[in-house]
């Protein structure tokens, strides 16, 4: 797929480049969680600074009621962190318009970056409002989409606004189209790992991957829908309307589910047991899969050539709960790298391989957890429109 990235992007030297990054990070009492998002964005940023750019960096942070300044989700902290990890200091911008923030960018000299106040903050934002757009190109001269985690949400500043600027995919974002488009088109067999709670938001990635896969491995809530739609008793277990709907008509011998589960008998500081899917009783609480479960899953997935995982195995935020997890993730970072394309993708899932240490394991760890799955099953991305 031809990627318009700012690699082939002529004259950009000394230009002031709008970056839409995403620098959506946890932050807890004004600290950072987790650097992982931010790290990544630094390649583009240097590629721009060695080009002598002016570089104004956008991101979001959060979901902040739009058009009301909260402290909470101000970026700031990630600022400073930026900074640190750069080298310079970053200037926060916190009225995003011609005046204040024009002002000070065309007062910035070759080399610096300044960054907006979260992008959020703004009414138009996440309407895609096209004056918000056109107010935000008149602050550059080039525009740059960094931020893939963002880029299947039609917002003002990862779509509209390049119906104003030239525009072009920095190097992270190259980089997640390219190792994505790995799994689409697959060296097979491919075995993909779907979990988490609701079925949701991979949907079409469920259907498109389905068609492509040798098997689909499902666990984690999401495996107690299916349980049920076969028939078993899930007892107290996690389920919803919508993913019992829809593991009655995906109908698919492709899938396998757990033969074994970790339960409890309360919802919290039970007795924890290990059950057959057909011994659970009407009391339990299904929680992880069982060993027998990861003996099968883990079965599967030494046999691939690519593996897709997205979404964990059970509660794996508790102690008893969190072994399938932490199974799988060690079994997918073992095959990756060499025997097998490994990708992985989402919040939960990517702190499970930070758990386990395996992070380096794995051949591509997306930034993007809703745009991971987007794109894979599909779906319309308007931040790419135009780019790719
Ligand atoms: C993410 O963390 O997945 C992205 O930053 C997108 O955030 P959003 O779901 O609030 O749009």
């Amino acid at each position: 797929m031809a990627i318009k990235t700012i690699k082939n992007a002529k004259n950009l030297y000394g230009k002031k480049v709008l970056l839409r990054t995403d620098l959506n990070v946890p932050i807890k009492k004004g600290k950072i969680q987790d650097n992982y998002k931010i790290e990544q964005q630094l390649a583009t940023i240097k590629f721009l600074l060695d080009k002598h750019c002016r570089v104004v960096l956008i991101t979001h942070l959060g979901r902040p009621v739009p058009g009301k300044y909260d402290e909470k989700y101000s970026v700031k902290p990630i600022a400073k962190a930026l900074g640190k990890l750069i080298g310079k200091n970053i200037i926060v911008v916190e009225e995003i318009n011609e005046f204040e923030a024009g002002k000070k960018i065309s007062k910035a000299k070759y080399g610096d970056i300044i960054m907006l106040e979260n992008v959020r903050f703004e009414v138009g934002e996440e309407k895609n409002n096209r004056s918000l757009a056109k107010n935000l190109a008149k602050l550059g001269e080039v525009y740059v989409n960094d931020a893939f985690a963002v880029s299947h949400r039609a917002h003002a500043s990862v779509s509209a606004i390049k119906d104003y600027l030239p525009s072009y995919a920095g190097l992270l974002l190259e980089k997640e189209i390219v190792n994505l488009d790995k799994a689409l088109h697959p060296q097979k067999p491919l075995i993909t790992v779907i979990g988490g709670s609701k079925i949701s938001t991979k949907i079409t990635l469920a259907r498109n991957l389905e068609k492509k896969s040798a098997h689909l491995l499902v666990g984690g809530a999401l495996a107690n829908n299916f349980l049920l739609a076969c028939g078993y008793e899930v007892g107290k277990s996690m389920v919803d309307k919508e993913s019992i709907a829809f593991a009655k008509k995906f109908k698919s011998k492709k899938i396998v589910l757990p033969v074994d589960v970790v339960v409890s008998n309360r919802a919290s500081g039970g007795e924890v047991k290990v059950k057959r899917v057909n011994s659970v009783s009407k009391g339990d609480y299904i929680f992880d899969i069982g060993p027998e479960t990861i003996r099968l899953y883990s079965h599967f997935i030494k046999k691939a050539a690519t593996i897709i995982w997205n979404g964990p195995m059970g509660k794996f935020e508790e102690a008893h709960f969190k072994y399938g997890t932490m199974s799988i993730a060690r079994v997918v970072a073992s095959r990756s790298k060499g025997r097998a394309f490994g990708v992985v993708g989402g919040g939960e899932t990517v702190e499970a391989l930070q758990k386990t240490n395996m992070f380096e394991y794995v051949d591509w760890v997306s930034t993007g957890g809703g745009a991971m799955l987007a794109y894979l099953g599909k779906e319309e991305m308007p931040g790419l429109d135009g780019i790719i």
